[in-house]
């Protein structure tokens, strides 16, 4: 019998709560103990825990956000934090835990494993679809199906109006959902952050577009695509204040508002924007993720009963298997050329 601790860590994700489900309910079925690290690092930080029981975990499925809270706290940044963690997680007499976030909370949980031997297994979530070693992680189909419908919709009012519709979407460092939400919702102009095409490149995919008779468009961009011109300059747009997370992070978005109006100023084509933001981490994971996150979970309880500490539950073709964590986290997964090829093969 075990106590095995559950934590979820960074931007909420939809999926989490089928994950704790699964974990949970395989590690009871062998006569474990669960408790939840409440709000990520930060609970092992603060010895903020809470047994779950098959009370606690039932419902779950179907449902977004984190029951046991989330934060991006890292334990690297704050004094003390390290020391206080590895404390804790001795005191709350844990065996193992399972580490369920993307490349902030698995980077941190690699290197408490790595440095300190922490018994820590790892669960891939996040909507950006950016981490390694996995071909996908549990919550990127909910965003990119909420960005296709939004995506469906907005083509009533650019068709109607003859707009053009700016849709900003999530993704920080890649363009996942961008493409993928592109692709399926036939976005006329694609921007990302990994293969960037310049403003003069999409104002003139537009005007072509314009020139065959199709007098609507629809953009969509990455928070995370820095706008970038023909001459080589290029420019991130962020939010102003709090400077950055722990991790190093500044809060993204806006860049949608000032394309529009650089499009609109060299096409004169009236524009709108969208900026989908959390909405593309609220609500219900789709049926996709619900049965991804489930078995990540039952991987992630089995290699905690397996001792096989270090390692993340990853989909590798139909298969779940097991990667070190190192890999997981040592370079962020891009949009691969071929992916935007498709994406661009409806450009203009
Ligand atoms: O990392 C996932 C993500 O959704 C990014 O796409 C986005 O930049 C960030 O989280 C937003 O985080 P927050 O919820 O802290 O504003």
């Amino acid at each position: 019998m075990k106590r095995v601790g559950i934590l979820t860590g960074g931007g909420d994700c939809p999926g989490l709560n089928a994950v704790i489900r699964a974990v949970a309910r395989r590690s009871f079925g062998r006569g474990s103990e669960v408790v939840g690290v409440r709000n990520g690092w930060r609970g092992l930080v603060d010895a903020d825990t809470t047994a779950l029981t098959i009370r606690e975990v039932s419902g779950l499925l179907p449902r977004g956000g984190t029951v046991i809270g989330t934060s991006r706290t890292n334990p690297y940044k704050v004094e003390g934090g390290v020391d206080d963690v590895l404390r804790n997680f001795a005191e709350a007499g844990l065996d193992a835990l399972v580490a369920i976030g993307g490349e902030d909370t698995l980077g941190v949980a690699a290197r408490l494993f790595s440095e300190h031997e922490l018994p820590v297994v790892g669960v891939p979530k996040t909507i950006d679809n950016d981490l390694s070693a996995t071909d996908y992680t549990f919550g990127f189909d909910t965003a990119v199906a909420i960005c296709t419908e939004a995506i469906d919709r907005l083509h009533t009012t650019a068709e109607s109006h003859n707009r053009v519709m700016v849709v900003e979407v999530m993704g920080r460092h890649t363009g996942w959902i961008a493409v993928m939400s592109g692709i399926a919702g036939g976005a006329d102009v694609i921007l990302i952050p990994e293969q960037p095409i310049s403003v003069e490149e999409a104002c003139g995919e537009l005007q072509k577009r314009h020139e065959r008779g199709k007098d609507f468009s629809i953009v969509v961009v990455s928070e995370g695509y820095e706008l970038t011109y023909a001459s080589g300059e290029k420019r991130q747009v962020a939010q102003e204040a709090p400077g950055t997370d722990q991790f190093g992070h500044v809060r993204l978005g806006g860049v949608g508002e000032q394309l529009a109006r650089e499009i609109e100023e060299r096409t004169g084509f009236e524009c709108r924007v969208t900026v989908l933001g959390h909405v593309q981490r609220g609500g219900s994971p789709t049926p996709r993720d619900r049965v991804l996150a489930t078995r990540y979970g039952l991987k992630a309880a089995d290699l905690v009963e397996e001792g096989r500490f270090g390692t993340m539950a990853a989909l590798q073709g139909d298969d779940i298997v097991a990667v070190p964590l190192a890999d997981a986290v040592a370079e962020l997964k891009t949009v691969p050329p071929q992916w935007f090829e498709v994406a661009k093969a409806f450009f203009g």
